[in-house]
């Protein structure tokens, strides 16, 4: 936030790029591009950068925590089912000690027994889960919210 702007990163993990196709009774009908295009939006409208990022994999994950440390204020994260193991993503997120909000599109305590287990939560400040993608829209003004008060 050097000279005033915010920066936020906004991660999606694995099965996240299939969005619009994948179980669109569960997840919604919207594309994770057009996701991202009304978070950057929304960030356009707040004088925000936002950069998002989508990988299949925990560790690109855990890359993109690591590089964008110093640029980011805050993290969106919507850590697909690393939700429910992924403890690297989780040390991660401890190690950099930046704000995170945690994103789900369902509501995964109504779901599955394995769904309702999340390790990410620990490092993070919040979490939204159960209105699809206007889940992320609300995480992104919360956190901004939160970052300027
Ligand atoms: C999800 C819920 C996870 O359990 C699942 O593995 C996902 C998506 C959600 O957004 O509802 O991939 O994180």
């Amino acid at each position: 936030m050097s000279d005033g702007t915010l920066n936020i990163l906004v991660l999606h993990g694995p099965n996240l790029n299939l969005l619009g196709f994948r179980e669109p009774e569960i997840y919604g009908k919207t594309s994770l591009d057009e996701i991202n295009q009304e978070l950057m939006r929304i960030g356009r409208e707040r004088s925000v950068d936002v950069k998002c990022f989508q990988s299949n994999h925990e560790g690109q994950l855990v890359d993109w925590v690591h590089e964008y440390r110093l640029w980011a204020d805050g993290i969106i994260l919507n850590p697909g089912a690393l939700t429910h193991y992924g403890l690297s993503l989780l040390d991660a997120l401890l190690a950099v000690k930046k704000p995170v909000i945690e994103v789900h599109l369902s509501n995964i305590y109504a779901r599955e027994e394995w769904r309702r287990t999340s390790v990410i939560s620990q490092a993070c400040k919040g979490i939204i889960a159960g209105f699809g993608k206007d889940g992320y829209f609300m995480a992104l003004k919360e956190l901004i919210h939160l970052l300027r008060r």
